[in-house]
């Protein structure tokens, strides 16, 4: 196993749309391993949910475990959402827009569609965190960002935070 370097923005490649993965393909040494590798790398960081797009692989899936033990690990691989319903809000973060966290509405309940790393197609109906979770990574598949949610002007003050913490953390290692 190995961990991934993950894309932090505003890195233009977090921009990319995603394309569809051939369920084929799932079920190879090749894709078990990049899934064992995501989890790795999400549970070390620490965090929830880390989309492909974020480990410059731009192809349509995700891993998510939001459970307390860190024991129930998720993948959704050409997720689609079949329902929406209700809104919460949630105040987010996320591994590629490290230390900030915001305000995000999203629907409450989802019912997704995806296969899983078996290869099979499962549907759930979910609410809370792990609805926030699902649609946060989907968002990561299109291209979009939570910062996206947030004025201009607020996403240029993060914007100005990393770039001010990068320049502090590369001073630090010199
Ligand atoms: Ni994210």
């Amino acid at each position: 196993m190995a961990l991934l370097p993950i894309l932090e923005f505003p890195d233009p490649r977090l921009r990319t749309k995603a394309a569809p993965v051939d369920p084929a393909q799932i079920t190879t040494p090749a894709f078990q391993t990049l899934l064992d590798d995501m989890f790795e790398t999400m549970y070390e960081a620490p965090g929830i949910g880390l989309a492909a797009s974020q480990i410059d692989v731009h192809q349509r899936f995700m891993v998510i475990d939001v459970s307390e033990e860190k024991d129930h690990p998720l993948v959704f691989v050409n997720p689609e959402i079949l329902a929406k319903s209700g809104e919460q809000v949630y105040q987010e973060g996320c591994l590629s827009v490290p230390t900030i966290f915001a305000d995000v509405t999203r629907a409450n309940e989802i019912t997704v569609q995806a296969h899983g790393r078996d290869g099979q197609r499962f549907e759930l109906h979910v609410d809370g965190l792990l609805a926030v979770c699902i649609q946060h990574e989907m968002d990561h598949l299109e291209g979009k960002l939570f910062v996206d949610y947030l004025s201009p002007l607020k996403r240029e003050m993060v914007r100005k935070k990393l770039a001010k913490q990068r320049k502090l953390q590369q001073s630090d290692a010199a």
